[in-house]
């Protein structure tokens, strides 16, 4: 499967949503996850992320994203439509430290 990584967090662009052939993103309060069991490995959502925060679940940049993107899969509800990112979304990309800022 695909993971969403840090790179999302308090970006939020949604582009990935729009693409996903099966609707397996689910979003939380400032990031959005992929349900591991959902996803069909089509790779198409990956260069979409403005942020580059996608990578498959085989890259060593997913670490502990993989776990993380399972867990909350099950506890957020499911996004189906880009929404409006918010405000800010382009002054966090790229930044670092942005694990500590996730919001369960
Ligand atoms: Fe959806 Fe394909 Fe991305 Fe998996 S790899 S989350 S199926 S767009
Ligand atoms: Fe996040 Fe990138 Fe999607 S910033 S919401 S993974 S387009």
């Amino acid at each position: 499967a695909y993971v969403v990584t840090d790179g999302c967090i308090r970006c939020k662009y949604m582009d990935c949503v729009s693409v996903c052939p099966v609707d397996c993103f689910y979003a939380g309060e400032n990031m959005l996850v992929i349900h591991p069991d959902e996803c069909i490995d089509c790779g198409v959502c990956e260069p979409e992320c403005p942020a580059a925060a996608i990578v498959p679940d085989t890259d060593p940049g997913a670490g502990a994203w993989a776990a993380l993107n399972a867990e909350y899969a099950a506890k957020w509800p499911n996004i189906t439509e880009k929404g409006a990112p918010p405000e800010d979304a382009d002054a966090w990309n790229g930044r670092d430290g942005k694990a500590a800022l996730f919001s369960p």
